[in-house]
């Protein structure tokens, strides 16, 4: 298994293909660590472009996407940032959790996502014409509750949106298998143990758990750890820094999992 195997949930993989083709932008939405990364991987390898990936954050400015001048040795030069440099190489362009950007750093990128799909470098009096490969790509988790900050409807509105969500159980199970070669009862018994949390009565204080979380409990039982240590590590502990975590909720979480005391060719 490589970093672009891609275990589809639906019809996502083509959606996103025909927004390629159409020259249009893409939303993705849904809950950390869903494979909303990993599509977009995977999506570069299938088109044969490039990805750029730009985390955004709060102090994120347009000049730190689209570029600035700089003094190297006396000159003042125009020095290109990614969001240019992905442009003019025609890549796929990924900016990733685009609602931790400020609005006014965004607007940078109307031009991109309609019919002109350009770029105005005001400062450098140059407008970058996007070449057919280019595309656009957007993430963000609308269920990011502590996050006080959302996205414009107009802004969301540019964007083909392909809502993601985790995989179904046995899907889950298959690329926890792929991606940390544990045994298919461990990988089974630790989606069990997610989708108990998932759908808990509490399940709303929480950003629930994820496939990442998963494949990394995977990797500790993978390199001997028992399976409710590695829950714990991984799938509870994220839980709870305000202890939102019931003992309740606890229990019907582990109660899937091997027990404790399990000998490894047991399980
Ligand atoms: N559909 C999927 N196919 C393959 N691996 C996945 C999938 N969803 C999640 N994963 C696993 O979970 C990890 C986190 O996924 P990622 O794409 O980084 O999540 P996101 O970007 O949505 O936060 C990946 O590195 C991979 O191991
Ligand atoms: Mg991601």
């Amino acid at each position: 298994m490589t970093s672009d195997t891609y275990y589809s949930n639906g019809n996502e993989v083509q959606l996103f293909e025909q927004a390629y083709r159409q020259r249009l932008p893409v939303m993705l939405t849904g809950p950390t660590g869903c494979g909303k990364t990993r599509l977009v991987e995977h999506m570069g390898v299938l088109l044969r472009r490039p990805v750029v990936t730009i985390s955004c954050h709060d102090d994120l400015t347009s000049s730190d996407l689209v570029g600035r001048f700089m003094v190297t040795g006396g000159d003042v030069v125009w020095t290109d940032g990614p969001l240019t440099r992905a442009v003019k190489a025609g890549a796929i362009c990924y900016l990733d959790e685009v609602v931790e950007a400020r609005h006014d750093s965004l607007a940078i990128l109307h031009s991109l996502t309609d019919h002109r799909r350009s770029l105005y470098l005001d400062r450098a009096g140059e407008v970058v014409q996007a070449p057919e490969s280019f595309m656009l790509v957007c993430s963000y988790n609308p269920a990011y509750r502590s996050s006080l900050k959302e996205l414009k409807p107009s802004f969301r509105q540019r964007f083909v949106t392909l809502p993601m969500a985790y995989l179904p159980p046995d899907r889950e199970a298959e690329v926890i298998v792929a991606e940390a070669a544990v045994d298919p009862a461990v990988a089974r018994r630790l989606v069990a143990c997610a989708t108990a949390i998932r759908t808990a009565d509490e399940a709303f204080h929480f950003e629930p758990p994820s496939t990442r979380v998963l494949v990394t409990a995977a990797h500790l039982v993978a390199a001997g750890a028992s399976e409710l240590d590695a829950a714990e590590a991984c799938i509870l502990a994220p839980l709870s820094s305000d202890g939102a975590v019931t003992d309740g909720l606890r229990e019907v979480a582990v109660a899937s999992l091997a027990p404790a005391d399990t000998p490894n060719s047991a399980r």
